[in-house]
């Protein structure tokens, strides 16, 4: 006599108790304890998956997670930060990085991208992101690809980051395909922590990631790293969810390199192509100012005059739906389940459709959330235990924020408590709104904001 998922039975054969419910919804629901290992884990498949899976990153550590990368932000902040010491973090980065602040109490000394002068995009980081941090900090963390698929120095910013005696954390949420590719992924090009989303670029279930360590180059250690994952994790994780990682490694070894191969070429190809379209500018490794993830198609339609957001739609209309599309911007990912030659008529599809969405060109309008530079004023842990008020938002100007207004895609804040409140972070907050979510504010109107209290 045991709770469902321990006796893995719920519906009798599929004539119980709301079969037409719960049968097919909780049919894959294994757990891990009693369910895919017994109740001691006496077989220690976890551990055993978890080994394979640091061998194939060149990691010597790593841990599976069924709560997302946000979950290994948390747990990579802990590990290299301390309460009210410094860290040097990137401000484009992922809301979670947030909760790894509010929690470990570390100070964020914000670091940015630099920004393409012409795009307006993020450019990934150089080496000198880190060197130019003149405060004394335990740790950085960056994110590489960004959203829109540029990647960082990773081996220059870990050597800048070995140089000051630090650690570096890469979250590198959307590149766990770059782990299978000879040399790309941020362990194997020196980071200590990375964090990948194995339901993002590859074929885990959603929730899952995995956090990775190089603790021989001894700047995190394992205990530390696994104090933080058990702080942080559920003491009843999903042996589905964790299976669905390790088989995701599985078939990437068996023939998912060979096939990520493939498909690099052939988005190099569909790039090609899609930069003889009169106006597109498609974002690549000569034109970004860095290196693009392989996987990416990022475009910029400002010179054709066609509006990403209809494009973007229609494309949705289509079964084809972009990871994210804003006015100018527009970004496809492909991924191991996406076949080459599917890449190509896509590339095909999308050029006759510009061709006929065209308009006038217009210049590009930088997007307010890769531009942000706050005003901090109090730390995110502080601005999180505060006494707060509720106010107008648009009465709100001069105030300090105590709560986040995130748009969502790419989950970057627009303003994160502890931050002033400005015209500009007002107009920006209301003109995302008209495009897209703005999420994670108390108020789901946008009409009011929780500020601190008496400063
Ligand atoms: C850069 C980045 N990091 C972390 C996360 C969080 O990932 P997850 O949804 O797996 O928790 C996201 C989610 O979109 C992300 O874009």
């Amino acid at each position: 006599m045991q709770i469902p998922g321990h006796k893995m039975q719920y519906t009798l054969d599929g004539n119980g108790w709301a079969a037409d419910l719960l049968g097919d919804t909780v049919r894959d629901d294994i757990p891990l304890q009693g369910g895919v290992d017994d109740n001691a884990l006496s077989h220690d498949f976890l551990g055993q998956a978890e080994h394979l899976w640091a061998r194939q990153v060149g990691a010597d550590h790593c841990r599976f997670l069924v709560g997302g990368s946000s979950q290994g932000n948390i747990t990579v902040i802990g590990t290299i930060a301390d309460p009210g010491v410094p860290m040097a973090i990137d401000r484009t980065s992922h809301r979670s990085t947030q909760a790894g602040l509010v929690i470990s109490g570390a100070v964020p000394v914000w670091i940015y991208p630099r920004l393409h002068p012409e795009f307006h995009l993020p450019i990934g980081m150089p080496a000198e992101a880190i060197s130019g941090v003149i405060e004394q900090v335990n740790g950085f963390f960056v994110t590489s690809p960004s959203y829109i698929g540029t990647l960082s120095d990773i081996a220059g910013l870990a050597a800048a980051a070995h140089d000051r005696g630090e650690a570096l954390a890469v979250d590198q949420a959307w590149g766990a395909h770059l782990d299978f590719l000879e040399g790309r992924g941020a362990i194997s090009q020196g980071a200590d922590l990375a964090v990948t989303s194995i339901h993002k670029a590859l074929t885990g279930y959603s929730q899952t990631a995995v956090v990775s360590a190089r603790e021989g180059r001894g700047f995190v250690r394992r205990s530390v790293i696994d104090r933080w994952v058990d702080l942080t994790a559920t003491t009843s994780p999903s042996g589905t969810l964790m299976a669905s990682i390790d088989a995701t490694r599985v078939a990437m070894v068996r023939d998912g390199r060979h096939r990520l191969d493939l498909l690099c070429e052939a988005v190099r190809e569909a790039r090609a192509r899609l930069a003889t379209v009169p106006g597109l500018i498609v974002l690549d490794d000569a034109n970004a100012g860095c290196s693009v993830d392989p996987m990416k198609l990022t475009l910029i339609l400002a010179g054709t005059g066609v509006d990403g957001t209809v494009l973007g739609n229609t494309l949705f209309e289509l079964g084809h739906g972009p990871e994210t599309a804003d006015r100018d911007v527009i970004v496809f990912t492909a991924t191991v389940t996406d076949d080459p030659e599917w890449i190509a008529q896509f590339a095909d599809l999308l050029a006759g459709m510009i061709d006929r969405m065209r308009g006038p060109a217009r210049p590009i309008v930088p997007v307010a959330v890769w531009q942000v530079s706050p005003e901090v004023v109090v730390t995110p842990r502080e601005a999180f235990f505060s006494e707060r008020k509720r106010i107008p938002l648009r009465e709100a100007v001069g105030e300090v924020s105590a709560e986040q207004f995130c748009p969502y895609p790419p989950g970057v804040p627009l303003l994160a408590p502890g931050e002033r409140v400005t015209a500009e972070t007002v107009e920006a907050i209301a003109a995302a709104a008209k495009v897209g979510r703005v999420a994670y504010n108390s108020d789901p109107t946008l009409e009011t904001i929780e500020v601190i209290d008496a400063i």
